[in-house]
């Protein structure tokens, strides 16, 4: 399977009047898993690169709710980037990706999601080790 299918863009409905704007995510409905934990990155130097880390058993959705940033993407083989500037966009990465998150705008807040708790020793932090 191609990186590009592996992970993958997801458009959530945006629901809109007058108001303003609104997207809902519900687990095993909206994405591909349920819900144990999320975190966001904030405050990010566009210098900065995040992440450097693969996941033995997380999954992941990353949605850029404020500003924009980018990811880079790896399965040892394939490399992807992916630029994430929507409000409702998601991007799925199953585990066992390399993920690189950098060129983070001023004010850029990147929401993830993911369907496992936080474990350290979950970690691949060598990219070899993904081959
Ligand atoms: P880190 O993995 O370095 O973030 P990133 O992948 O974005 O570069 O995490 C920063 C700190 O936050 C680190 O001390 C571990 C902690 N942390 C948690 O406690 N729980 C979590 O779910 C995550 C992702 C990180």
């Amino acid at each position: 399977m191609s990186l590009k299918d592996k992970c993958y863009l997801i458009n959530f409905k945006e629901f809109g009047d007058s108001r303003g704007k609104l997207v809902a995510i519900e687990g095993k409905k909206t994405i591909p898993f349920d819900i144990k934990r999320i975190f966001y990155i904030y405050d990010s130097d566009s210098n900065v690169i995040r992440g450097q880390h693969a996941n033995r058993k997380s999954n992941f959705i990353l949605i850029s709710i404020c500003g924009e940033c980018k990811i880079k993407l790896s399965d040892g083989k394939e490399e992807l980037i992916v630029y994430l500037d929507k409000r409702n966009v998601g991007l799925y990465i199953p585990k066992m990706i390399w993920k690189d998150m950098y060129d983070f705008s001023d004010n850029a807040v990147l929401l993830c999601l993911s369907d496992q708790e936080y474990l350290e020793d979950e970690y691949i932090r060598d990219i070899n080790k993904l081959k």
